[in-house]
């Protein structure tokens, strides 16, 4: 217990250096009966109500958060493919209560050992993003079945064959597609090749129609790999027929990838350093590289350089999107997979540093550009990059729970665009993670951070996030999926609750404002967007007017009166509660 107090409360930079490294606080792990009682219940707010009531389901029969997410994870995988599934992998963190750990599960997908740095090169140039997307070569080895695993083995408390129940039932009995599935499916024949890749053709386009919404559709093949994971484990995806069919689908034309059985044997989720920084009273815990969860710790520790004091809504947007931009450039610069290259996070989160980066700051009408905390702070400097310019598209979940102990989980996961690579084996799509890697490579150049590397993980822009107060109390859990506006949106929700009044509902509906290079995007057609599209404008800023956002921000916030949670009125999805003693 000493342990988890101590670690919440550090001053700053211990934080920021130690990260809350799970290693050491299991240590302090013990002494359970001297947690107090969680008085709140739990809660789940996930994309689909299926999917929710399959971890309400869990919950209710006193699962662990972790029993939940996985319960939940395995529903989106049958009725919200479009975004995550077995195919793709994602990101946990975890709040285990009563010995104050907190944990980063990562299971990213891997490059397989035959990926190269120009692999989605031709004649010298990026090949063209769609080719890329639908190609073979964009599979990674999919990380969400040993990520289940490696939760559920550490933090699970139901069966490991229970959280696979209602995910098998709803795939033999039916679920009902939903209006954003039928409609991405829609509007992405013309371009992918998700009605002609065999299995997922006759699969989404029975009779050469896509599935319409309302349509109650079974999936077989998908409740038959279930069974074999919860009866035999992770072996069955990763070795054997399973994974002899994600090999053949990865590695069939057009483009056929180099994804192999050793590949997938090989592959391991992996826990990694949780990043933590204090901001004002509270500690902002998010996950590290390949993450790019510690930009939550940069854009709000800026943001207080910049917002005036008693300042108005709009001068707080515009210092929002100020810390944005100067987070984003060095995110975009130095952040990759950090087994890979050395990511420099204790400088780029030095108060020094961010201080520096926010008084030296570019005017609105420039670019931003990345920082060197090594300029600023002395020390040997990494800015030795190429710049990156990953793309991403739409195709990713997120989740927020709090289960009856007050044990937490925040996960993102991913396929990456929508569908994946729109390839398909065992009853799932393929993910195209591949394509998080900075698709270009100049051969005189130097490599960048995010260049794809054989057995690498591409950064990613998920970004679950936890916030606690002084006292380590869990005080929020929040994550959105959206790209490389994730990290916008994410901070969004957390300076609305804890900067600018606004509950929970009110800081998810609230417009997204996302400030990555030289233009500011901006939400109008959620108010008040228009006021401050026109504000942002008149400060110098080139404003992007968009109608709708992709965020799905599912956010659960602990407040006196109990939990309070949220699901983003832009998707599908919805809280439920219960278990209140
Ligand atoms: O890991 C990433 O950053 C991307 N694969 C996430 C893509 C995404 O969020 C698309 N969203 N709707």
């Amino acid at each position: 217990m000493e342990m988890l107090v101590t670690r919440l409360t550090l001053p700053l930079l211990v934080l920021a250096l130690l990260g809350c490294g799970a290693e050491a606080d299991r240590s302090g792990a013990a002494d359970a009966s001297a947690a107090p009682t969680w008085p709140h219940g739990w809660m789940a707010t996930v994309a689909n109500p299926d999917a929710t009531a399959a971890a309400a389901e869990m919950l209710a029969q006193g699962g662990h958060a972790v029993d939940a997410a996985i319960a939940a994870h395995a529903v989106l995988g049958l009725v919200e493919p479009e975004s995550s599934g077995l195919g793709g992998g994602g990101f946990m963190l975890v709040f285990q209560a009563a010995e104050g750990e907190l944990s980063f599960l990562d299971g990213r997908e891997r490059a397989p050992a035959g990926a190269s740095i120009d692999m989605f090169m031709e004649n010298e140039a990026p090949m063209n993003y769609v080719k890329a997307w639908q190609s073979g070569r964009a599979v990674g080895v999919p990380g969400a079945v040993a990520l289940y695993k490696l939760a559920h083995d550490r933090y699970g408390k139901l069966p490991w064959a229970t959280v696979f129940e209602p995910a098998i039932r709803l795939a033999e009995t039916g679920f009902t597609v939903t209006g954003k599935m039928a409609a991405t499916l829609a509007r992405l024949a013309p371009i992918a090749r998700i009605d002609e890749n065999p299995g997922a053709a006759d699969y989404f386009f029975p009779g050469g129609e896509p599935l319409a919404a309302g349509a109650t559709v079974r999936n077989p093949a998908y409740a038959q790999t279930l069974r074999r994971v919860a009866s035999e484990g992770p072996k069955a995806f990763y070795k054997g027929e399973i994974a002899e069919a994600i090999v053949a689908s990865a590695q069939a034309a057009p483009l056929g990838g180099s994804l192999s059985l050793e590949d997938l044997a090989t592959y391991a989720a992996v826990e990694r350093e949780v990043v933590c920084g204090p901001w004002r009273t509270l500690s902002i815990c998010t996950a590290s590289p390949p993450s790019s969860g510690a930009m939550q710790i940069m854009i709000a520790k800026q943001y207080d350089h910049l917002v005036p004091a008693e300042g108005t809504l709009a001068e707080r947007v515009q210092a929002f999107v100020e810390a944005q931009r100067l987070a984003y450039a060095d995110r975009d610069y130095y952040f990759g997979d950090p087994d890979r290259v050395s990511v420099p996070l204790e400088g780029l989160l030095d108060p020094a540093y961010l201080e520096h980066r926010a008084t030296e700051r570019p005017a609105p009408s420039e670019a931003p550009t990345h920082g060197d905390p090594a300029a600023v702070l002395g020390g040997p400097s990494l800015a030795t990059f190429a710049r990156d310019t990953t793309h991403e598209l739409a195709g990713t979940t997120h989740f927020s729970i709090v289960d009856g102990e007050g044990n937490a989980v925040s996960s993102t996961m991913t396929v990456e665009g929508p569908f994946g690579s729109s390839r398909w084996a065992a009853g799932f799509v393929l993910n195209n993670e591949m394509t998080d890697f900075a698709r270009t490579y100049a051969p005189e150049g130097p490599e960048p951070a995010n260049a794809v590397r054989p057995g690498a993980r591409p950064r990613s822009s998920m970004s679950p996030t936890m916030l606690f107060d002084a006292e380590g109390q869990l005080l929020m859990v929040t994550g959105s999926p959206g790209g490389n506006s994730i990290p916008a949106y994410t901070a969004k929700t957390i300076l609305g609750v804890q900067d600018w009044g606004l509950s929970v509902e009110e800081a998810v509906s609230f417009p997204n404002i996302i400030a990555r290079g030289a233009a500011v995007r901006v939400e109008t057609g959620v108010a008040p967007g228009a006021e401050l599209a026109a504000s942002l404008r008149a400060a110098g800023f080139d404003v992007q007017e968009r109608e709708g956002e992709n965020s799905g921000l599912h956010v659960i916030v602990v407040t006196e009166a109990g939990l309070a949670g949220a699901a983003d009125p832009r998707r599908e999805g919805n809280v439920m509660s219960g278990g209140r003693p």
